[in-house]
């Protein structure tokens, strides 16, 4: 397969991170993408420290499977997740395993769930990971969901670039689809994301951001 898929193709900077034409944005960190998601996405939510069974993540931007294998390598043993993520324009079994080259950590867990993509299977498990990844565009696609997260990780590309997926329209749908005390993170802290999930119902705080960003933004559903 090539990375028609993808609808537009990847360009890939330093040979191992895919650069997104359609949205002219990387899909993770240049610096450190691995680092990136703990401190971002795992850190923001309060993970891994609030996990227990049953807890369920959902994601907004599948990409790589980045966050993915960043949250099966901070699980403590035995535990049993569920991992929903939305993706309108998936990856090829074969761009994926060539961003994970970058993250030999992600890389050494991330053959099951290879072998299921490149089979074409979208739910799939990866060690105490229930797994599904819900294609289509998620403004049609989250309303629709049945579940609730207990943690959100929204990682559209930059607000800037990629704007429906931090419509006002979709990040109430995101709080509609979050349970009483669940959280929700991000690396970006523009002005208008912040304003609108605090008037959705979440309490907002900006946080050190990573690498040579200044400031994310994370909080939690009343
Ligand atoms: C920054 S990348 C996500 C990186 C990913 N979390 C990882 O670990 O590699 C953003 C993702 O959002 C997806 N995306 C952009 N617009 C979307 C939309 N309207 N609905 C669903 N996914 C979308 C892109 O195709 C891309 O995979």
């Amino acid at each position: 397969m090539t990375g028609d898929e993808q609808g537009g193709g990847l360009d890939w900077r330093e040979g191992v991170i895919p650069v997104s034409r359609r949205f002219d944005d990387p899909y993770f960190s240049i610096a450190n993408g691995l680092a990136e998601t703990r401190h971002v996405f795992l850190a923001g939510n309060g993970l891994p420290g609030r996990f227990c069974d049953g807890f369920q993540i959902a994601e907004l931007g599948f990409g790589t499977g980045l966050n993915l294998l960043a949250t099966l390598v901070s699980m403590p043993p035995g535990l049993r997740i569920s991992y929903t993520s939305f993706e309108a324009f998936p990856l090829t079994a074969e761009e994926i395993a060539r961003a994970l080259t970058a993250f030999p950590e992600a890389e050494a867990v991330a053959a099951p769930f290879l072998a299921a993509w490149a089979a074409g299977r979208r739910s799939f498990a990866l060690g105490g990971i229930a797994v599904e990844v819900i294609i289509g565009d998620a403004r049609a696609t989250l309303p629709a969901w049945q579940g609730r997260a207990d943690a959100w990780y929204l990682d559209g590309f930059s607000p800037a670039k990629n704007p429906e997926l931090w419509s006002d329209t979709l990040l109430d749908e995101v709080a509609r689809h979050t349970t009483p005390g669940g959280s929700f993170a991000t690396y970006t802290a523009a002005g208008h994301v912040r304003r609108t999930l605090a008037a959705a119902g979440f309490a907002v705080e900006r946080q050190p951001g990573f690498g040579t960003k200044r400031h994310m933004s994370a909080g939690v559903r009343a």
